[in-house]
């Protein structure tokens, strides 16, 4: 399963690049603003990082944009700007459309802000590259969660979509535990909610247990 960092901070995706190398970093207007700095500049500045991988960036388009051909547009024009860019755009009916036409023109897509299998379905039918389910947003509003990625697999296994699953908006290791048990290709999360569910008590437990023993034992 790919690992995203779900985040615009330049520091951040270069610390998970270092410590986890991760295969790529989703980013979306709320990281951006939290980046400080200008869409533009800061959009230039992760490519630079992936610069000569084959890893993705998703970058969303201004979601204001609610006509398909202004999506596109858009879309088209960020994904010039380096070939690892994967162009994000939210399930809208125009949004939809802009899926359709950006895909046929060979524009990677990522459909974001999906709550149910049909605009999944939806978003594969139109060839995105990526859909993204909102595991956490869905659980914070009190919805049952845990059925969505198993049923958007099975529905993309049994039409052949070549559509992979990013389970999204991951807040903690269970949610991360249920996506690989579905089958989604990627997981995108923010770098404290890896560094947490890389954590367990035990696990420190027992490295001071082991480090007592051993420095309690003759080397010889
Ligand atoms: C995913 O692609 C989104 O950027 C992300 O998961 C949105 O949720 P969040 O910013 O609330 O984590």
């Amino acid at each position: 399963m790919k690992m995203f960092l779900d985040s615009a901070k330049t520091d951040e995706i270069q610390h998970a690049l270092e410590l986890w190398d991760v295969d790529g970093v989703t980013t979306n207007p709320r990281h951006v603003k939290d980046s400080g700095k200008p869409f533009r500049t800061v959009i230039a500045e992760i490519a630079e990082l992936f610069a000569g991988t084959d890893k993705a960036v998703s970058v969303e388009v201004d979601p204001n944009l609610t006509d398909w051909e202004k999506i596109v547009e858009q879309g088209l024009e960020l994904s010039k700007m380096s070939p690892n860019f994967v162009i994000k755009v939210g399930v809208s009916e125009q949004g939809f459309k802009a899926i359709r036409e950006l895909s046929n023109q060979g524009v990677r897509v990522n459909a974001t802000l999906i709550f149910s299998v049909s605009q999944a379905w939806q978003a594969a039918r139109a060839g995105a590259a990526f859909v993204s389910p909102f595991i956490g947003w869905k659980e914070q509003h009190g919805d049952p969660a845990s059925s969505l990625i198993p049923e958007v697999a099975v529905m993309l296994e049994n039409y052949d979509y070549r559509a992979e699953i990013i389970a999204a908006a991951v807040r903690n290791s269970r949610q991360i535990t249920e996506a690989s048990l579905a089958g989604a290709h990627c997981v995108t999360a923010a770098m404290a909610v890896y560094q947490d569910s890389f954590c367990n008590p035990y696990t420190n437990m027992g490295e001071e247990m082991f480090r007592s023993a051993w420095d309690a034992t003759p080397e010889s």
